[in-house]
């Protein structure tokens, strides 16, 4: 297979995120979210399950870290639950919350593993939501609070900051397909959201540039880069189009190049753009945060929405069904690296892969192993691709697997397993699966044995 080399400083991290992992949903003076909201509408979440519970991070994170360490990992990605932090979504701050981040980052530096805290992760307060969430142009307020408040509190601990995770995510499968909370499925909402979300992205950045703290931030964008189904032109176009909603549309105007062309020429009314919003959302970021999971032929359909749809692949395919598509994640990096290229006058904007991994379906040994082959071939195609693309010249700077732990997968509740740690939701005992010693050996430039 091939060799992979990795700098010495390549920060090699594992990801996670507050509703997923945290669990204490109804302690510490936390406030209700979307996510609480949403579990409990019939049908809406798997088995009708929560994050209640979930791996109960927020009194395990002491042997989490543990495990982290043990394996090596340099940093560790977590989010912060706006309903920990400001449970009404705005005003009154809540001491205890701010408390379990300060123990969580201490804990971390203790163990020598650098922070990267994502301030946004999917759990809005409900309170906020009741108001239209993101589709509500005032959210933007109540998120420049809410960032303040972690600017604040938690500045001094915090090595890496990500304002918002997957806006693509939040938007569409929030507002749009409604698989996600809080399972709306509007189209003219969701674009609301995609408009909001970035200016709420631009406003978190320029108000960090106040505080004079000096830690990289960026976003974390799950860039959908599909290849054309054929090389016929319509489905080229297709491909173009559906990059242009589902990608460029978040990316382009962060990066400065204003809405894509593709959806301001054909379909000139959907974003609702104020005079100056484009100013306010192109703020100069330290980095891009990349999420990839897969990649999705796609061909022109005259009766979809946008005119464009999804083909089948012939990939095999992960627990999630989602195709194995190492190749993917080349085209992607090489399209981002190109893209940003120049923006805020800078020659290149680091990369770092803040998620990839894949479900399993994990089995636990009489001997309690857990030999999770597949993952680890997941894992060696696509960091064969992260040390070939640097090479290239990728900014690659460094790798996060989702996940540390198996935890709530949204929708699919805790059916999906993500970790490279096993986690006995009945006992909630964490066991390292063969993925983690594989991306231990990784880590200590063994990679290839
Ligand atoms: C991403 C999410 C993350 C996790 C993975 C599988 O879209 O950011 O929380 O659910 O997918």
């Amino acid at each position: 297979m091939a060799k992979m080399d990795f700098s010495a400083d390549f920060l090699w991290g594992t990801a996670t995120a507050s509703y997923q992992v945290e669990g204490a949903a109804y302690e510490g003076g936390r406030g209700p979210c979307i996510w609480d909201t949403f579990s409990r509408r019939p049908g809406a979440v798997y088995a009708g399950e929560n994050g209640n519970v979930a791996c109960d991070q927020y009194h395990r994170y002491p042997e989490d870290i543990a495990l982290m360490a043990e394996l090596g990992f340099k940093s560790y990605r977590f989010s912060i639950a706006w309903p920990r932090i400001i449970p009404e979504g705005r005003g009154k701050v809540n001491p205890e919350g701010i408390a379990y981040y300060r123990r969580l980052c201490e804990e971390l530096r203790k163990n020598g593993i650098h922070t990267c805290a994502t301030i946004y992760h999917w759990d809005l307060p409900q309170p906020l939501q009741d108001e239209g969430g993101w589709t509500n142009r005032n959210i933007t307020g109540a998120f420049k609070e809410y960032a303040n408040v972690c600017y604040k509190e938690l500045g001094d601990l915090v090595d890496m900051w990500i304002t918002i995770n997957e806006p693509f995510c939040v938007a569409y499968l929030g507002y749009l397909w409604g698989v996600h909370a809080p399972g709306e499925r509007d189209q003219k909402k969701a674009m609301a959201a995609v408009h909001n979300v970035n200016m709420a992205h631009g406003i978190a950045v320029s108000e960090y540039r106040k505080t004079g703290l000096k830690a990289p931030i960026g976003i974390t964008w799950n860039p959908n880069t599909p290849r054309a189904a054929t090389s016929r032109e319509e489905d080229k176009k297709a491909a173009l189009i559906s990059r242009a909603f589902n990608t460029e549309i978040f990316i382009f105007p962060c990066l400065g190049k204003g809405y894509p062309e593709h959806i301001t020429k054909n379909f000139p009314d959907v974003i609702p753009l104020k005079e100056g919003d484009l100013e306010i959302i192109a703020q100069p970021i330290d980095f891009i945060g990349v999420n990839f999971y897969t990649e999705s032929p796609e061909a022109a359909d005259e009766k979809a929405p946008y005119k464009y749809t999804s083909k089948p692949s012939w990939q095999d395919t992960t627990a999630m069904g989602w195709p194995i598509t190492p190749a993917g994640l080349e085209r992607q990096l090489l399209w981002l690296t190109e893209i940003s290229k120049g923006a805020f006058g800078k020659a290149e904007i680091p990369l770092y892969i803040t998620e990839n991994g894949c479900a399993c379906d994990d089995i636990v040994t009489p001997a309690g192993r857990i030999h999770d082959k597949e993952r680890i071939k997941y894992l060696q195609k696509h960091l064969a691709v992260c040390a070939d693309v640097i090479k290239k010249g990728v900014p690659l700077k460094g790798y996060y697997v989702w996940s540390l732990l198996d935890n709530f997968e949204w929708a699919y509740g805790y059916a999906k397993r993500f970790g490279i740690i096993h986690v006995d939701f009945k006992t909630l005992k964490r066991t390292p699966k063969d993925s983690a010693y594989f991306l231990r050996d990784t880590i200590a430039g063994f990679a290839d044995i």
